[in-house]
C-alpha cells in the first residue's frame, strides 16, 4: 500500500509525531506511566508502537497487549506472559513452548534454559493454574523480569477500557494493587473510548486514579502532511501541485486516516486514468470515492446514534450550522444529546457552546444527505 490504511502504520509512514514520540519515550523510560485517550483512527496504536520500538532499541524491555483482541481472563494472562517473555526468548508464543513438553524440540530446550532462573523465583507458569492465579502471575511478571535482568520495562495496554468489559471491573483493582508496587516498570495505557478512559484515570473512586499522566494527543501539523504527501507521490513519479495537496488536507479536515484515504483514492484514480499529475480535479474525484467507501461506516454510526432521543437531530443541526437549542425541545434533552455525542467522540468541545466534528467527512456526509432530503 502506498498510503497505509486501517491499522498501525510502519515506522517510515508515521507523520508529524516526532516530538510527541520523544516526550513519551522519555517519560516512560524515566518510569512514568502515561495514559492517552483519543477517538478512533487518529493514530494511537501507530504512535505507541513506534515508542515501543524506540524504547527497545534503547535497551529497555517492552511488552504490548491489545485488549480488543482478547476475550477472557485466561487470554489476558497468557497474552501478558507471552509478551513479557518474548524479551527473554525472542519468540512470540513462549507459553506454547513451555507447556508443550511432549514436543520439546531443540528450540524449546533453549527456551527452557532461558527460563530456568524464573523457575526458582516465582516458578514457571503452569497450564494447570486456574485463571485467577495465572492472571496474578502475569501481573507480577514484568517487575520480576525487569529486576532479574536489571532492565527497565515498559508495558503497553491498548484499548485498555475493554479489560473491564471482558472480565468485570475488578480487574482494574487487581492490576493496580500489583502495578503500584513495581519500581522498574512503567505502563502506557491507550483507549479509544475517551469517556471511559477519563473516568478510569480521573475519577477519585476509580482504581487508576492518578496512576498515570494523562496527555492529550496533538494534531498532526499541515506542513508535515504536505511534505509527506508530495514525497510519496514523487516516489511514484507523480507530480503534485501544492494547491492539490492542500486541498486533500483541507477536505479531510485534520483526520489522519481520512487524509490517508483520500490520498490513496487519488493514487488509484491516477493509475486508472493513466495520468502523472495530481490536479484539483483528481482530488475531487478521490474525495467522492473516499466518501463512498466511508458511507457504510457513517451509516452505521448514525444508526447507532439514532437510538437515543434527539441525538441525530442535534447532530444534523451541528453539521449544517443551525441553532442547537430549539424551542420545541427541552434544553435538558438537547444537553443530553450533546453529551452523548461528546462521549462517543463524534464531536469535541471547542469552546463555550462550540463544537467540532472529530471526523469532518462525517459532517460533509450529513450535509449532503440532508440536502437530498
Ligand atoms: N501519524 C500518522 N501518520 C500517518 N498515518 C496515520 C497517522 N496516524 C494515523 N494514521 C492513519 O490512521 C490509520 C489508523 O491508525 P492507528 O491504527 O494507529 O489509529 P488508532 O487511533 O489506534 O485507531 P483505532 O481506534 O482503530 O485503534 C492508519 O492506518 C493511517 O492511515
Ligand atoms: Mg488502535
Amino acid at each position: 500500500m502506498l498510503f497505509p490504511l486501517g491499522g498501525p502504520v510502519p515506522e517510515n509512514d508515521i507523520i508529524g509525531r516526532d516530538s510527541f514520540i520523544d516526550t513519551l519515550q522519555m517519560r516512560l523510560a524515566e518510569g512514568h506511566s502515561v495514559m492517552l485517550a483519543g477517538p478512533r483512527r487518529i493514530g494511537k496504536t501507530s504512535l505507541a508502537q513506534e515508542v515501543l520500538r524506540r524504547l527497545k532499541k534503547q535497551g529497555l524491555y517492552v511488552a504490548s497487549v491489545d485488549f480488543f483482541r482478547l476475550s477472557s481472563k485466561r487470554n489476558i494472562a497468557e497474552s501478558i506472559i507471552n509478551s513479557c517473555l518474548e524479551n527473554r526468548t525472542g519468540i512470540r508464543r513462549t507459553l506454547d513452548a513451555v507447556w508443550d513438553q511432549a514436543k520439546l524440540l531443540a528450540g524449546s530446550a533453549k527456551i527452557a534454559v532461558k527460563m530456568k532462573d524464573l523457575e526458582f523465583n516465582i516458578g514457571l507458569p503452569r497450564k494447570e493454574m486456574d485463571d485467577e492465579t495465572l492472571m496474578e502471575y502475569a501481573f507480577s511478571l514484568p517487575e520480576l523480569l525487569a529486576e532479574k535482568d536489571k532492565k527497565r520495562m515498559v508495558v503497553l495496554f491498548d484499548e485498555f477500557q475493554d479489560a473491564g468489559q471482558i472480565t468485570g471491573s475488578d480487574i482494574y483493582k487487581k492490576m493496580r494493587s500489583f502495578f503500584q508496587l513495581q519500581r522498574n516498570v512503567s505502563y502506557l495505557f491507550l483507549g479509544s473510548k475517551e469517556g471511559m478512559m477519563q473516568s478510569l484515570f480521573g475519577g477519585k473512586k476509580q482504581a487508576f486514579y492518578r496512576f498515570a499522566t494523562v496527555l492529550p494527543i496533538p494534531q498532526i501539523r499541515e506542513s508535515d502532511w504536505e511534505l509527506y504527501i508530495s514525497r510519496k507521490f514523487r516516489g511514484k513519479n507523480i507530480e503534485t501541485s501544492s494547491e492539490a495537496v492542500k486541498e486533500i488536507i483541507s477536505l479531510a479536515g485534520g483526520h489522519p486516516q481520512d487524509t490517508m484515504l483520500i490520498c490513496s483514492e487519488a493514487y488509484y484514480t491516477l493509475l486508472e486514468v493513466e495520468e502523472t499529475k495530481l490536479s484539483l480535479d483528481i482530488v475531487r474525484i478521490a474525495f467522492d470515492r473516499a466518501m463512498a467507501t466511508l458511507m457504510p461506516v457513517f451509516d452505521e454510526m448514525l444508526d447507532e446514534l439514532s437510538k437515543k432521543h434527539l441525538v441525530r437531530e442535534v447532530l444534523h443541526r451541528l453539521a449544517i450550522g443551525d441553532i442547537i437549542y430549539k424551542e420545541k425541545n427541552h434544553p435538558y434533552d438537547v444537553k443530553r444529546a450533546i453529551d452523548q455525542l461528546t462521549l462517543t467522540a463524534v464531536i469535541e468541545k471547542e469552546g463555550r457552546g462550540k463544537y467540532r466534528f472529530v471526523e469532518p467527512m462525517l459532517k460533509e456526509y450529513i450535509v449532503r444527505n440532508y440536502q437530498d432530503g
